[in-house]
């Protein structure tokens, strides 16, 4: 698999935080960890984005093992909830910033920076300030730098959780035709149940650092492997799209 982290295990203290977590993910798929506040989700995004050394267990991305290796070095680019971007610089540097990183020349930086600005709708905001920007924009800008750099993986962590729930949906749905049209493949965190139904080729649910069930949203739905899963997906009636994904959810 294009993704495999295998028996990973984080603890602080003597608290563990991830527990024997194994799971696979397909190049082009967008996984969705799913889980209660405090499960380990972020814990274990930061194990695959090597922000954190994990205590045991490894993590192979197409094919090379890249436990041991720093963040800058992994093929991995990371979208944070919090953007993460750099306040003294404009839009387009902010976007540009890990290509010339890459040692791409300013010319070619700036294009390719204005190219995915562009998909993500602020092409005219290029020259602005970050702080000019609203945070649904500043969210746009935190994906298209994340994009530009073409990593092999990219994590995204509850990255619309500060938007107000019409921003949220739309966002969504721009992720993932983004995520399908450029066949991006993705790791997104989220407690919400919504929005891993909706972005989601397989969801990992996770419970108290540990995997409770990994599954396409559907089987997930009609086949929770336990009560404490069927219980923490309550949702109500679906709509799904021919390839088992979710269009829409009614809400009762
Ligand atoms: N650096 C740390 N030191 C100590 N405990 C931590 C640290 N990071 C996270 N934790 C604890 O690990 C657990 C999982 O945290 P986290 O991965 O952030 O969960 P989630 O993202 O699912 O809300 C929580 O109980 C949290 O308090
Ligand atoms: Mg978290």
């Amino acid at each position: 698999m294009y993704l495999e982290l295998h028996q990973l295990n984080k603890r602080f203290g003597e608290k563990e935080v991830v527990k024997d977590l194994s799971l696979e993910l397909a190049q082009r798929d967008l996984l969705c960890i799913l889980g209660a506040s405090g499960c380990g989700k972020t814990t274990t995004l930061n194990l695959i984005g090597g922000f954190l050394a994990p205590d045991s267990g490894s993590i192979l991305l197409d094919g090379q093992d890249v436990t041991a290796l720093p963040p800058e070095r992994r093929p991995v680019a990371t979208v944070f909830q919090s953007y993460g971007l750099f306040p003294h610089m404009t839009v387009l540097q902010n976007v540009a910033y890990g290509l010339k990183f890459q040692g791409m020349d300013r010319a070619a930086a700036r294009k390719k920076g204005l190219y995915y600005l562009e998909l993500v709708g602020l092409a005219d905001r290029a020259g602005s300030r970050i702080h000019a920007l609203s945070g649904g924009q500043q969210q746009r800008v935190a994906l298209a730098r994340a994009l530009a750099v073409e990593p092999k993986l990219c994590l995204l962590d509850e990255p619309f959780s500060n938007l107000d729930a019409a921003l949220r949906t739309k966002m969504r749905h721009e992720l993932k035709r983004f995520q399908e049209e450029l066949g991006i493949t993705m790791v997104f965190v989220t407690h919400d149940q919504e929005e891993a139904l909706i972005l989601a080729d397989r969801i990992a649910v996770m419970e108290e650092g540990a995997l409770a069930q990994l599954a396409p949203p559907e089987e997930l739905y009609q086949n929770p492997a336990s009560p404490s899963v069927a219980r923490f997906l309550g949702v109500d009636e679906l709509v799904w799209r021919e390839d088992g994904t979710v269009l829409k959810i009614i809400k009762q």
